[in-house]
């Protein structure tokens, strides 16, 4: 295994390097203040907005946003990798570095990577051996090829209690890394079992195609038909798109994607010749997978399954995709079949034609309303506009409302005066919200977890996340949740009265923006301290670069008062609020789709939790 250069090795090489001085060798900077400035090096400007802060190490340029510690610049100055950009440092600083051919630092290192590649080369090879018969045959009846088999990397958990936990010891892998891995189960008496067992197992890479979790197809009728990883440092629910890996080069150039719900659809498809495939699998789409097909696509097939639960869910889908303003078509399968059985039975070209012949947002929503009287027609606008509104770009919005005019013969200003005032109404909730920080603190709420997050759908898998905090469309309290949650981290950052506060009534599971979240797990899984924390030290390069950049925003200017007590009440009174409006949101969709699919029983369930919720947020307003 790779043999790292060890945690404090690095923070001597940082410490031995200041960072003005690694900076000014390569920029012009101006002492301002407590600050120094200059011109960003990243991106062309004429008036200096690139800061650095010798107090905290890091720098951060308020232009372009780029942001980090004295190795994330070299790396991107000099567009090295990290391990180069520390042999540099340590170099300039006069430290010795353990020679090249010993040291890897990258992904690798980390333990739950190792043991999930592990893992993953285990159940390739149970697949092929003797104990894989009967997942051959499996495999044989869903008549998946060796070209797909391969291409996914399609593995098999034996039956057993601890083939893998055998196997990961022969060959060195902790136990523990197992544990975070969430490839093992720990034993109520102590003690470790494997998770997956007897399944079909069809690794979850990441886009540098390394696997951060699994998922697993029992064989029979063995209950649950689907287990995933749990939620992992490595793999994230809300964000993990099965198949982009292998698909994001043909959305890429396509600009299209197709959107299915299962591993077996898209496996299927992808046989099939269409390589543009990703699938959400366990979770209802969320947000963030939206918006990471948006990176790629601007149009998305939605292509669920036919039966009730597929339709409703297509419905949600398409609407999460249409706010982001990407094109959006919905393909209809015959009653009960799904991708996966539609291309096996009826081939390739059937199924082009069937995308072809896909809905837009607009007609596939009236094709499921009645639109007989004027009271549906109102009904059916209503529902459709309320979508609309969440569009942010105008222009998509105006080309909508006119579809909206059309599909249902209304007058497009009738249609135009509705949706404005909903806009605007809209726009003037969101001052509220932002009101409301200034009183909330009144509230004074224990831990504001709660979950009430479980949301997803009859058939999520458990752990799975419904929508959640700032949509792109623009929530009510996107501006002031954001806001909320990074003033939280700022004051846990800066150290004293009010880190204590945060700490006392505060889990990283309160907020939603993942990269605050990670950053808060990570402050709080280390003690309180009266001091700042150590914000360069908390900058790890091999993270995302937009961690760094967030926390360098944050930190930069240092602008946190000291009131913190007084302010992170406000900022949970934000939070508390937003959790339950997100509440309110999946409500009213769970309302609007058990309205589609005539589910009285399920809709007058909603109606009545979404009251409770309802007086639970006039309760916290009127706190004021
Ligand atoms: N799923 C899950 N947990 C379950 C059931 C389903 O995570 N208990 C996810 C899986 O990713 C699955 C997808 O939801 O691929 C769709 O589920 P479903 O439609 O029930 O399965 P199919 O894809 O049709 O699988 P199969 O054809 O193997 O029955
Ligand atoms: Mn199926």
């Amino acid at each position: 295994m790779a043999n790292r250069i060890s945690d404090e090795l690095i923070d001597r090489i940082r410490e031995a390097n200041d960072i003005v001085d690694v900076i000014s060798e390569h920029v012009q900077l101006k002492r301002a203040g407590g600050n120094f400035k200059g011109l960003c090096p990243f991106h062309q400007e004429k008036t200096p907005s690139f800061n650095v802060n010798p107090a905290r190490q890091i720098y951060h340029c308020f232009g372009c946003g780029v942001g980090g510690n004295a190795i994330t610049f070299l790396m991107e100055y000099e567009k090295i990798g990290f391990v180069d950009a520390l042999r540099e440092l340590a170099h300039r600083a006069g430290i010795a570095l353990p020679d090249r051919r010993s040291e890897r630092i990258d992904a690798e290192d980390d333990p739950a990577v190792v043991a999930n590649q592990m893992a993953l080369a285990f159940y390739r090879s149970c697949l092929e051996g003797d104990a894989g018969t009967e997942a051959r045959n499996y495999v044989k009846k869903r008549a998946l090829g060796s070209d797909v088999m391969s291409a996914f990397a399609i593995g098999y958990a034996p039956a057993g209690w601890d083939n893998l936990l055998k196997a990961a010891r022969r060959k060195g892998v902790a136990d523990s890394a197992l544990v975070s891995a969430g490839l093992v189960v720990e034993r109520d008496g102590g003690g470790f079992y494997d998770r997956f067992r007897e399944r079909l197992i069809f690794p979850l890479l990441s886009s540098g195609n390394r696997p951060v979790g699994f998922g697993g197809r029992s064989l029979g009728d063995q209950e649950p038909k689907y287990l995933n990883s749990p939620e992992t440092h490595l793999y994230r629910k809300s964000y993990y798109l099965y198949g982009l890996s292998q698909a994001r080069q043909a959305i890429r150039l396509s600009r299209e994607a197709i959107l299915v719900e299962g591993y077996m659809d898209l496996l299927s498809l992808h046989q099939a010749g269409f390589h543009n495939v990703v699938a959400s699998a366990g979770t209802a789409l969320t947000d963030e997978q939206a918006r990471t097909i948006a990176k790629y696509a601007d149009k998305v097939f939605i292509a669920y399954d036919g039966d009730k639960a597929g339709i409703s869910a297509a419905t949600r889908a398409a609407e999460t995709l249409v706010q982001l303003g990407l094109k959006v078509r919905v393909a209809a399968f015959p009653g009960g079949e799904d991708p996966d059985s539609y291309v096996r039975q009826a081939g390739a070209d059937a199924l082009r034609e069937v995308l072809t012949s896909s809905q837009d947002f607009i007609d596939f929503y009236v094709s499921l309303n009645p639109t007989d009287d004027s009271d549906d027609r109102e009904k059916a606008a209503r529902n459709l506009i309320e979508t609309v509104v969440g569009i942010e770009d105008s222009l998509k919005a105006e080309l909508m409302l006119e579809k909206i005019s059309t599909a249902l013969s209304l007058r497009p200003a009738a249609v135009a005066r509705v949706y404005e005032r909903r806009r605007a109404e809209r726009q003037l909730r969101g001052r509220g919200a932002q009101r409301l920080r200034g009183r909330a603190r009144e509230h004074a709420p224990g831990s504001v977890g709660g979950n009430g997050r479980q949301t997803a759908g009859p058939d999520a898998s458990p752990g799975s996340t419904g929508r959640q905090d700032e949509g792109v469309g623009g929530y009510e309290t996107a501006g002031a949740h954001y806001i909320a949650q990074k003033g939280l981290l700022g004051l846990l950052l800066a150290g004293g009265e009010g880190a204590e506060r945060v700490r006392s009534c505060l889990e990283a599971s309160d907020l939603t923006h993942p990269e605050i979240r990670m950053l808060a797990e990570r402050i709080l899984a280390g003690p309180a301290s009266e001091d700042p924390i150590d914000i360069a030290a908390l900058v790890d390069p091999r993270d995302d670069r937009s961690l760094a950049v967030l926390l360098t925003e944050l930190t930069v200017l240092d602008p946190v008062e000291r009131d913190g007590g007084r302010l992170c009440d406000d900022y949970i009174g934000v939070i508390r609020k937003a959790q339950i409006e997100g509440q309110i949101r999946d409500v009213d969709k769970e309302i609007r789709a058990a309205e589609l699919t005539g589910d009285e029983e399920r809709a007058t369930e909603a109606i009545i939790r979404r009251q409770e919720l309802a007086q639970l947020l006039s309760g916290l307003s009127s706190d004021r």
